[in-house]
């Protein structure tokens, strides 16, 4: 199958108004393309263009392509007038299968046959999103990390009927984009990144439930201590460095052993109401009043300064990254 050149791309259709939704269209228009976006509920406009006006400030920090405007975004809850004259098609729209299954069926008859659709999806297969989409070659997952626009991220994998060459594509036009793509060797559940957050979200409420760290303890831990390290060095890479002229095999060879405890002591932990309301209670404490959207605006200026800091010593992203292979 030969899919529309990746440069020629103008028009691109983002479909739902949800914060990812959202957040894909301020950053496709931020990259100076014409948006249109697909609505399912018309109400929800309003909601939707907070969204999308929120984002904006960031990414004008972060600094516009050429041309890029608020003004080159339409919005729609026609379908067919959302995706017709789209070059690339972002989908965003609840993770509820039936309801990707069902508008995948629409989006297989409705557009053009050489245009890219990727879903947004966090938790769910390609090869079940696309079971009822009569072109599901060109179908792909493009998962982005939240919040869309200012994160580099996205990872993409096919289904079983994907077309590789859909693959690539989308992961040349997410670079072009100034997007990282990582495109994964095979579909597993919660991709790469989503899988290791999981690691750690597990970790944190097991110490909660076993009273041995409070939510601000884990917290106050992650920021001052991996969080800034991780903007800059993975956990393979910091390990390396942190042994010194062995690097990795050192590594594994000194404290490997000693590794298989913690690796394997815990299993999921139970979530109970204490557990639940010890978190619950201990987020509210260090939110301390603060609405979810200013703490979600302090996020985003801090991410832009973090951003900026990294671009200085890594050159912005998509530019000199490691691309990925497709499998
Ligand atoms: N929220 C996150 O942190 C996050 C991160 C990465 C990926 N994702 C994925 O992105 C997608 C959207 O996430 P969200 O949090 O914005 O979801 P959401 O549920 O907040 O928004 C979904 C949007 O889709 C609209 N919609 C409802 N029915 C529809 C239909 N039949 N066709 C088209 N649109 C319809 C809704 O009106 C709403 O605007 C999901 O697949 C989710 O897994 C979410």
């Amino acid at each position: 199958m030969t899919f529309r050149d990746v440069s020629q791309v103008r028009r691109i259709a983002s479909i739902g108004g949800g914060p990812i939704g959202g957040g894909w269209t301020a950053f496709f228009l931020s990259r100076g393309f014409d948006v249109t976006s697909y609505l399912h509920e018309p109400a929800e406009e309003p909601a939707f263009r907070s969204i999308v006006e929120t984002a904006w400030q960031s990414l004008v920090e972060l600094g516009l392509a050429p041309g890029a405007s608020l003004d080159r975004l339409s919005i729609t809850s026609d379908l067919g007038a959302a995706v017709g004259d789209a070059d690339f098609v972002q989908e965003s729209a609840p993770e509820i299968l039936n309801v990707k299954q069902a508008l995948y069926k629409s989006l297989g008859e409705i557009v053009p046959a050489d245009v890219i659709i990727s879903s947004s999806t966090s938790g769910l297969t390609m090869t079940d999103i696309q079971r009822d989409c009569s072109t599901p070659g060109r179908t792909v997952v493009g998962h982005p990390f939240n919040p869309p626009y200012l994160l580099a991220l996205v990872e993409i994998v096919g289904g079983d009927r994907t077309d590789p060459q859909a693959v690539g594509w989308a992961r040349d036009f997410y670079l072009q984009c100034g997007k990282q793509p990582v495109v994964l060797n095979r579909d597993i559940p919660g991709f790469i990144a989503t899988r290791l957050q999981e690691a750690l979200w597990r970790e944190a409420l097991h110490m909660v439930a076993n009273g041995e760290a409070t939510p601000e303890q884990i917290d106050t831990a992650l920021i001052n201590g991996p969080g800034p390290r991780l903007a800059l060095m993975g956990q393979c890479m910091a390990f390396h460095v942190a042994c010194g002229e062995g690097g990795m095999a050192t590594n594994l060879d000194q404290f490997g052993p000693a590794l298989k405890l913690p690796w394997t002591r815990l299993q999921a932990p139970e979530l109970t109401k204490e557990l639940r309301d010890a978190m619950v209670e201990g987020c509210d404490g260090m939110a301390a009043g603060r609405h979810f959207e200013e703490l979600a605006r302090q996020r985003d200026r801090g991410l832009v300064a973090i951003l900026k800091a990294v671009r200085d010593v890594h050159g912005p992203a998509g530019d000199n990254h490691r691309e990925e292979e497709t499998p």
